[in-house]
Parts: C-alpha cells; structure tokens; sequence
C-alpha cells in the first residue's frame, strides 16, 4: 500500500494511540486531534502531527483534513454508564462531533471515513449480537452512536465516500485511562486494589461481558482502511468466548494481585444492560480476527502497567448533570 495520509481523531486516547502507533510502524503518515477531555497527552506517539482541538470545533478540522485520505474517527466521550446522567456532555462530543468530522471529510474528499462506533448500539437484543441485527440501544450513549452510524451512511452515500463502521467491545490494555471514575471497570478494579481498597461492583455482579485485549484488535481495525471487501460494512471487533461476569472479573483481578477480596456491592445502574456480547464471525470472515491474548494474560499485562505507571487517585473531571436517588453515589458521593 502506497504511504496513506491518515488522520485519527481523538489520538490521545487509548484506541487512537494505538491505531497511530501500528500506520507510523507501516511507514504511513498520521496526524490527529485531541480535545483532552478523556486519554493522556503521553499516549500520543512520536511522529504524529497532533494538535489540540475539539471536534465540534468545523473550520479546524476542514483545514487539517486537506490532503487526508483516510479517517479514523476515535474520538467520543466513551461513557454509556454515565450517559444516562450527563446526557448533554456525554452526546455532543458524540452526534455533533461525528457530525462535523463527517462533513470535513467529504469536504476534502477523504476516501475511506472509518468510524468507532460501540455494542451499545445493540442493547436489549439478544446476545451474542450479530451485525444485521436492528440496533435497540437503551442509553444516550448507545443512541448517539446509532445516530452517529445514521449520519455517517447517509452523508457517506449521498457524498460518495466509502465508509466502514467499526463496532469494539470492552477494550481493555496498556495506556487506558484508570484514573477515571466513571469508566473501564478492569482498570477502576486495579487501581482500587493497588490503593488498598476494595472493588465496588454494581448490582449483583451478575451482568455478563466479553473483554479483548488492544493488540488483538488493532491488526483487523487496521484492515479496515484498505480492505475493499469492508467498504459499506458495519464490523464486531472483539472475542465472543470467555464472557465473564463482573463479579468473575472481579475475583480474577484480585487473585492476579494476590488481594483479600471482599468487593462492596452497590446498587445497580439505570439501563444497565444485562447481557452484552458480540458475534466474532464477520471479524474472522472478512478479517481473519483471532485473538491471542486469553483474559487471564491482558489482566496481568494492564496490572503490569498500571503498577509500573503508578497509582492515581480518581479525578471526577466531568459534570454530573441529573443528580437524584437512581445516581451512583460512587458519582455523586465521590467514593473512588
Ligand atoms: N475501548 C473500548 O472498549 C471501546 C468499546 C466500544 C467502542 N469504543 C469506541 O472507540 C473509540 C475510542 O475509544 P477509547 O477507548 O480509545 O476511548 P478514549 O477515551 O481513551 O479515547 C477517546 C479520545 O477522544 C477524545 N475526545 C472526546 N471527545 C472529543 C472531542 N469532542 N473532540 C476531540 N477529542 C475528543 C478524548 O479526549 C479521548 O482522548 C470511541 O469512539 C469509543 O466510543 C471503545
């Protein structure tokens, strides 16, 4: 493949650094934007032409996309838990910063526009979820990334620009943020347990999910930019075994740390879906996806990190907006 010209939106977060990280490696150029309201600047790797900016921000992104052949859209505020309370914040920088990097794109006439979407797109379907199933996202979170998908296929076809949607589930790995409070359960475990403390799980522990370690999914994401077979196609890119319970998971991470594990339990979060894993069997079709990394492995590597990195308290950086009795009080009390 001649050297692309790449740009990935929120390439200071996790998936985007890495995503960075594998097309610099391919010898292609990359540069990117971060508005820093999620991921740290250190994850932005050597050689990316990175500049501070928020997607909503239209004539910005239209200037730094000229001359850009492929989008990766990373960036979003990734938070389904808390978009049932902050339901404004959690979907502007998810509809309307979609919205405006799709356009910028088709203004530049970007060849191939690749977008993260997320399961919650599926909802209350039945698991495991396949990709022609009819979307029943049950939160904010989930609806703006429909709405998002939505945007993308009807601009993308009216404009004539090859989309692919790119459907990621429970990533977890090194450069993940675990300071965070209201996200990325195995890594609030770790740096609970790494403190001293002990995990809070809500609900039961019951609710089931498949985790997958980044290096696993970066090579089929990667595809997604040049494979003609993924154009106009909507991809699960995650395993669909070892789907663990949060109270498993729990149990695994503390053994790992050698922890006297005795997790609190809380109550349940609103819309909290039961049930969420995806179908890998368009990924190995049309991706050869096979992950390597078994769950017990990428929990070592991430406590690994974590402890090498250092324990961080939690920072409650964004804005409760609903605050009433249905509110996690690890929110609202600020537990962590
Ligand atoms: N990691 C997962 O398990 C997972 C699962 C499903 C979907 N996804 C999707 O994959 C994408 C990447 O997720 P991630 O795990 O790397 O999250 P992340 O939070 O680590 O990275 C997202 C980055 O986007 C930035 N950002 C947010 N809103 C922005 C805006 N308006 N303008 C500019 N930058 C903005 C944040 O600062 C952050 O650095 C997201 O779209 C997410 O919804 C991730």
């Amino acid at each position: 493949m001649p050297k692309q010209r790449i740009f990935i939106s929120g390439v200071a977060g996790f998936l985007g650094s890495h995503l960075a990280d594998a097309f610099l490696a391919d010898g292609h150029e990359v540069i990117g934007n971060d508005n820093m309201i999620g991921g740290y600047l250190d994850n932005v790797p050597d050689g990316v032409e990175f500049y501070q900016f928020d997607c909503n921000d239209f004539d910005k992104l239209r200037h730094h996309m000229k001359g850009v052949d492929i989008v990766y859209h990373c960036a979003a505020t990734a938070y389904e838990g808390l978009s049932v309370f902050s339901p404004h914040l959690i979907t502007q920088n998810i509809v309307g910063a979609s919205t405006a990097m799709i356009s910028a794109a088709i203004a530049n006439n970007v060849r191939r526009f690749v977008m993260c979407s997320s399961m919650a797109r599926y909802g209350t379907n039945q698991v495991p979820f396949t990709e022609d199933m009819v979307p029943r996202p049950q939160d904010p979170y989930g609806i703006g990334k429909y709405t998002a998908e939505l945007m993308l296929q009807n601009l993308a076809e009216t404009h004539g620009m090859e989309w692919v949607i790119a459907v990621p589930h429970n990533i977890y790995g090194p450069r993940q943020k675990y300071d965070d409070p209201y996200r990325n359960v195995p890594s609030i475990f770790i740096n609970l347990i790494l403190q001293g403390r002990q995990p809070v799980i809500y609900g039961d522990g019951t609710q089931k999910r498949c985790f997958s370690y980044v290096t696993d999914d970066i090579d089929p994401m990667k595809q997604m930019a040049f494979d003609p077979a993924c154009a106009g196609e909507i991809i699960n890119i995650g395993p669909d075994d070892e789907f663990v319970t949060i109270k498993e998971l729990a149990e695994m991470v503390g053994r790992l740390m050698q922890f006297d594990l005795t997790p609190s339990f809380t109550k349940g979060r609103p819309r909290e879906v039961e049930l969420a894993n995806c179908s890998a069997d368009k990924a190995r079709r049309l991706l050869g996806y096979e992950p390597k990394i078994r769950l017990e492995e990428g929990v070592g590597q991430m406590i690994d990190w974590i402890s090498h990195r250092g324990v961080r308290p939690f920072k409650y950086h964004l804005e409760l907006e609903i605050v009433n009795e249905s509110t996690p009080e690890t929110w609202s009390k600020r537990l962590f």
